[in-house]
């Protein structure tokens, strides 16, 4: 009889303490036990590792890891070695004995998991030991580094298939290939099945909406330090992460808000290992609260807590982006990701692909050459040399990409940082396909801007281009889906871009939690206090201002969708599945009696706020918007007053109210007092 997920649950509490594998491991882990080559595509923090670590745990023997993360092998086996899991890895960063120590460990078949680059397959010393461990399983993390079509290709991941099948050939049996993504389109999935040569493997495509996470985008094309120094401002107390696209705008922005008096550390390729590991450490840590950096952190770091992912430039993909702000919110509680976009970031990216992939002409013209260095031996290859007897008008960069693809065709071998020999030379080879992948880049760098500049839902069109089926559906939280909501004019419009399922869940847990999570949306309950059980209910719906649910929940009421106790009636069953007619209860749910107020009972004008803004604006030397949008300043406005609990009844976000609620009361309070107004309500 084949074994089971829930064979695994002993195991799982002993090491992990977890009571249970989540609904979209399960499946993923049932067809490893079974003993199939696989694909699996789970979104960021779905918890990829655990899938090949607990069948690794459960059936002896060794397996294997591949991943591209040097930085973070260490961290990762550290953490396996203080759970009593014999784990190790080996990379570039070791001394030559201690990798041995560990090649010995290996070979001995004591590890249950070994941890290495795909690199390190051109090592003798690894492969020797590898063969005499009792591998029987490789997991290939991060499996879209596999994929030209993908956007983070590694040269030496598109060799794995190969070394894996040289693997078997010297083991004389079969070993299980698994690959684990979190991003992957049609084509980056078809791309890894075959390089990595899995064979009939079974294809898991699991959840893929962060439906914890909120999208906005916010147009900031002068002044962009400024506005993302007012955005940092408005979220102090977030753990947040800034990606930059490149090391130059990451040591500008970090010249610039340290300037500004804030605490923040900084990450790129440019930086000693030791103080990256310093960097990546304190973060993890907590000890620096805001990281500056460059794409090279991020994939795979597992730090929970990250409140904030902010984009001060716009990406090259939409993968890089969703990989990105997926470190946000990692623990399931509500979290931001945004991107302060300028249409002419396009610029930065025309040039990564001129220098990230030379036309199929350069190529032509610059393989004779290569040919001509190498042909003696291995050689140091000077790439500015090169580039200028090219007279293609190469920038040495180019030069250095155009070696990178020739070792993911195989046809040279790379033996050191410039030192290059022939291989597989294909007399052939013409690489029309080079203008293929460039214009594929520019094809996800145009998905990534449309995204940006679009009116429809944030989430609906990210899951769309990962392939997701479903029609249009407002999510109801991100930027355009807000702004949608508010151009009706009715603040009570918010329903019909609620979707049922959002529905359901909110039923459930106000069903569920009742009162006590009321009293944390409004802040009179500190999380902390919440049960186990609430806390996935408050997560789920603490970005939705409570003053809206209310209204929504009595609505629900009112059409006799929920009961008076709150459980869904068989009419909200037919509006979930979609038998009961839209039209007909959208026009009802839109009649709501709730307008939007020319003033919140509290007399105060508009202008008076307005005036307020400036002043504040001009005290705190920030922009007027990013002391309050005018949408927020028109929720003020509706407040029934300005006391804290009256703003977010409004729909106004709790650190807003906890800043500024007070600020106000005493700015409104003295405006009164000079105009002799009296008002019982301030
Ligand atoms: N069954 C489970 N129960 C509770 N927590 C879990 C479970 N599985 C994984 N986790 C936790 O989820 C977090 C994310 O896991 P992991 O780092 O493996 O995600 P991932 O899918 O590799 O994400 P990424 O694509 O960002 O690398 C970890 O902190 C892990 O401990
Ligand atoms: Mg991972
Ligand atoms: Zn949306």
């Amino acid at each position: 009889m084949t074994e089971t997920v829930s064979d695994l649950l002993p195991i799982l509490q002993r090491y992990f303490g977890f009571s249970d594998f989540r609904e979209d491991q399960k499946p993923i882990v049932d067809s490893i036990l079974e003993g199939r080559d696989m694909l699996a595509i789970l979104k960021t923090s779905g918890g990829k590792s655990l899938c090949y670590q607990m069948p690794a745990l459960h059936r002896g023997g060794t397996t294997l890891v591949i991943s591209p993360l040097i930085s973070l092998m260490k961290d990762q086996v550290d953490a396996l070695v203080s759970k009593g899991i014999p784990a190790a890895f080996v990379n570039s960063n070791l001394e030559v004995h201690e990798a041995q120590a560990r090649y010995r460990e290996l070979a001995d078949g004591r590890l249950r998991l070994f941890y290495v680059a795909p690199e390190r397959f051109q090592d003798e010393g690894f492969l020797a030991a590898l063969a005499s461990s009792g591998v029987h399983t490789v997991a290939v993390d991060e499996a879209h580094c596999a994929s030209q079509w993908g956007h983070d290709f590694r040269p030496h991941y598109s060799k794995l298939g190969a070394s894996l099948s040289d693997l078997e050939t010297r083991l004389g049996r079969r070993v299980q290939r698994l690959a684990f993504t979190a991003t992957a389109t049609e084509r980056v999935r078809e791309d890894i099945c075959e390089i990595l040569g899995l064979r009939q493997p079974v294809i898991h495509q699991r959840g893929f909406d962060r439906d914890n996470l909120t999208y906005a985008v916010i147009p900031s094309d002068k002044n962009r330090d400024q506005d993302i120094e007012g955005f940092l401002h408005e979220h102090p107390d977030d753990n947040t992460i800034i990606y930059c696209t490149t090391v130059k705008r990451v040591e500008a922005l970090y010249t610039y808000l340290k300037g500004a008096g804030l605490s923040v550390s900084r990450y790129h390729g440019r930086l000693t290992p030791e103080e990256k590991n310093r960097v990546q450490d304190d973060f993890i840590a907590s000890k620096t609260r805001i990281l500056i950096s460059t794409s090279a952190f991020g994939m795979g770091v597992d730090k929970a807590d990250i409140r904030l992912v902010i984009h001060a430039q716009m990406p090259g993909s939409l993968e890089a982006w969703y990989q990105e702000a997926g470190r946000a919110g990692r623990d399931g509680l509500p979290a931001k990701a945004v991107l302060f976009y300028d249409p002419k970031d396009r610029n930065i990216h025309r040039f990564f692909i001129e220098m990230g992939a030379p036309s199929a002409e350069v190529m032509r013209a610059l393989r004779p050459l290569i040919y001509q260095e190498l042909v003696g031996g291995p050689q140091d290859l000077d790439f500015n040399w090169i580039a200028k007897i090219s007279r293609a008008k190469l920038q040495p960069a180019q030069v250095a990409s155009a070696l990178n693809l020739m070792v993911g065709q195989g046809e040279v071998s790379r033996h050191g940082d410039n030192t290059f020999a022939l291989a597989q030379w294909n007399l052939s080879a013409n690489y029309d396909w080079v203008d293929d992948l460039r214009r594929n880049n520019w094809m996800k760098v145009n998905a990534m801007q449309q995204w940006c500049e679009t009116t429809l839902c944030r989430r609906w069109t990210v899951l769309k281009y990962f392939g997701a089926k479903q029609a249009h559906t407002r999510c109801g939280t991100c930027d355009t889906c807000l702004a949608e909501a508010l151009s009706k004019s009715k603040v009570g419009s918010t329903l019909p871009y609620v979707r049922p399922i959002t529905l359901i869940n909110f039923a459930k847990a106000i069903s569920a939690v009742g009162q006590r999570w009321m009293a944390v949306l409004l802040g009179t309950l500190s999380t902390k206090e919440l049960k186990p059980h609430e806390e996935p209910w408050h997560s789920r719906f603490a970005h939705y201002a409570v003053g809206d649910l209310e209204r929504w929940r009595q609505r629900l009421i009112d059409q006799n969708l929920l009961s008076k106790d709150l459980q869904i009636t068989s009419r909200g069953e037919s509006w979930i599945d979609g038998t009961l007619e839209d039209s007909h209860l959208n026009d009802k749910l839109c009649q709501g009696p709730v307008t939007e107020k020319s003033s919140g009972g509290h007399g105060v004008p508009i202008e008076v706020l307005h005036k307020w803004r400036k002043a504040t604006a001009y005290a705190e030397d920030v922009s007027e918007m990013s002391i309050a949008t005018e949408a927020m300043l028109r929720k003020v406005h509706a407040a029934s007053s300005f006391a804290q609990v009256d703003l977010l009844a409004a729909g106004v976000s709790g650190p807003w109210a906890k800043r500024y609620g007070a600020k106000l009361q005493d700015y409104v309070a003295k405006q009164l007092k000079k105009t002799g107004n009296e008002m019982g309500m301030i």
